[in-house]
């Protein structure tokens, strides 16, 4: 009896601790999986990324470093130190209205002073904020230009941060127009302007899905649509991947930037078979969200000359591996139970009237669209399939998934939103759409071709209409182009040179001219020096200094000036 039961319980042990260790095998398994789909970068590290931001102290160089950081021979310090006070010169006789307004708001307005102060890596920021700090007003917009508080005109590349699709002159008219039309209801709200209706039909055709849900900022939707995914399939987890950005809710930001943790968030490597693996097996993951910007860049973050701190940036568009991608995504996700969120609050309607669905011939679950679709106002707007949009359980009255905004589907929004829609729909924007893709290569191969003749070391790529610019030869001082750029008449959004983002009414001859201060720009900036690099430089012996630089400095927390050298 007593060695039956001895028996029994070694018996039960064994079973348990069999059971324990297989437990923990596959817990490690699948542990080891999510480490391998991640990206190898810091990036796709998102808590690592936050100990080591942390870890990085503050240092400037002085004046004389500024221009000398990567040991240039005598006279080429001397030009780059005369031809940034050129340019400062330039800007305070060019701007001074500008200039001035913005510097008096300046200490008021927090967005403008975290702007202006992640304009350049920041060991150079003291002396590019004294002289040349970017101008915060604009006076006037028309055709492709905007026109400053001195008279200036500039040949808008900011794009108004993708809003700007068809050129201001439409969003002007769209907004106009649109404030006739919704001024007998006002500005009410809870009850639907009539137009509601119409924009509802014409979303449901453009996403192909059922419901749509109004909201006021693309941050916004995104939230929504992830909520609906974890509400409907019990899941905790969401999937965006390395570099993607989705807005500045928490969760779609877990790394720099963030000051707490996104527990509930996996970033993963886009454009992997190790990412589809933890898709295909991990049994927490409510949604994968994707961002198709990240095309012209997989897995990089988005492209600010803040971290420009040598030449390593690059960027290729390659449509069909990005629509190859995206079709495995699709069948996974399907396999799996998981909604496939497609982001195209960005890059949506630029692409093609039926956004990235259309353009590369995937379906999602969700689709959240913003920006341009206000037709000039702010917006936000998720369109989703019936039973992912059901915000209730019929058979559990109190198991709600609550959204509601005080502005969702404001009249004034809803009516210009109907402009943007209906323009949509005209000839003219069919034939738009037509040519763009070609138009628009064409026009970047012409300008690469002009820059490679004049031996420049800067390049464009581009998806569509959004371009960034890399550069050829390791340099500390690519952030410069930026400055160069703007004292050429080419207005550029905060992030520099990562993004430029042209509307489409851009003619021929506006292009020309845009490409004629380019290079103009790229010129000089050569001829002050700024490109001039040790032939033994690489963009890892860059880096390699910095971190060198930076370890002194952490190392001595008040610096010296042997710690910057
Ligand atoms: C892809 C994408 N999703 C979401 C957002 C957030 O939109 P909003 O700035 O309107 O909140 C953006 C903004 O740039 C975006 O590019």
């Amino acid at each position: 009896m007593l060695m039956d039961s001895g028996t029994t319980t070694f018996a039960l042990f064994a079973a348990g601790a069999a059971a324990a260790l297989t437990t923990s095998v596959v817990k490690l398994k699948s542990r080891l999986a999510l480490s391998r789909a991640k990206h190898r970068s810091l990036g796709g590290h998102s808590r690592l990324s936050r100990r080591v931001a942390g870890l990085i102290p503050f240092y400037a160089y002085d004046e004389a470093q500024v221009f000398h950081s990567d040991d240039p021979p005598q006279e080429i310090a001397t030009a780059r130190r005369e031809g940034f006070m050129r340019l400062a010169k330039l800007y305070s006789e060019r701007y001074p209205q500008t200039m001035q307004l913005t510097a008096s708001v300046k200490d008021g307005i927090s967005d403008l002073q975290f702007t202006d102060t992640y304009r350049v890596p920041f060991q150079f920021r003291e002396l590019v904020q004294r002289h040349l700090s970017a101008p915060a007003f604009a006076q006037s917009s028309q055709g492709v230009m905007l026109t400053d508080l001195d008279g200036n005109q500039f040949y808008d590349l900011t794009g108004s941060y993708g809003v700007n699709l068809l050129g201001y002159d439409f969003y002007k008219g769209s907004i106009a127009r649109a404030v006739g039309r919704a001024s007998e209801l006002g500005p009410v709200l809870g009850s639907y302007h009539p137009v509601v209706a119409d924009n509802v039909a014409r979303l449901k055709v453009i996403s192909g899905l059922d419901e749509i849900s109004f909201h006021m900022s693309g941050t916004e939707a995104v939230m929504q649509a992830v909520r609906l995914a974890r509400y409907h399939t019990r899941r905790t987890h969401l999937v965006r991947f390395c570099g993607a950005y989705h807005g500045w809710w928490g969760d779609v930001q877990p790394g720099i930037g963030n000051p707490i943790p996104a527990r509930e968030t996996y970033t993963l490597n886009e454009m992997s078979e190790a990412a589809l693996r933890v898709l295909r097996t991990r049994r927490d993951i409510a949604c994968v969200l994707v961002n198709p910007l990240q095309a012209l860049h997989p897995n990089a973050s988005p492209p600010a000359d803040s971290a420009l701190i040598d030449s390593a940036r690059n960027a290729h568009f390659d449509r069909q591996a990005y629509a190859a991608w995206l079709k495995e995504l699709r069948a996974v996700c399907s396999q799996n139970g998981i909604v496939l969120i497609v982001d195209d609050v960005f890059v949506g309607f630029r692409i093609a009237p039926g956004g990235t669905q259309e353009y590369f011939g995937v379906r999602a679950d969700m689709v959240t669209y913003g920006k341009t679709l206000g037709g000039g106002l702010p917006v936000g707007v998720l369109c989703g399939r019936r039973e992912l949009m059901k915000r209730y359980r019929d058979d559990r009255p109190l198991d709600v998934c609550f959204a509601r905004g005080t502005f969702n589907a404001h009249p004034y929004v809803m009516t210009a939103m109907n402009e943007f829609l209906r323009h949509l729909d005209t000839a003219e924007a069919r034939t738009m759409y037509a040519g763009l893709d070609a138009l628009w290569n064409a026009r970047a191969d012409t300008l690469n071709q002009r820059l490679r003749e004049r031996k420049l070391p800067v390049q464009v790529a581009n998806l569509s209409s959004i371009w960034t610019v890399s550069y050829t030869e390791p340099s500390r001082y690519n952030w410069m182009f930026q400055f160069y750029l703007r004292g050429e008449g080419l207005a550029l959004s905060w992030i520099g040179t990562g993004r430029l983002i042209f509307s489409l009414n851009y003619t021929d001859g506006d292009f020309a001219a845009v490409m004629e201060r380019f290079v103009a720009a790229a010129e000089a900036m050569r001829r002050d020096g700024f490109w001039w690099h040790d032939p033994a430089a690489t963009n890892k012996s860059i880096k390699r200094r910095i971190l060198k630089e930076m370890i002194a400095h952490r190392l001595s927390p008040k610096g010296d000036d042997a710690a910057s050298r």
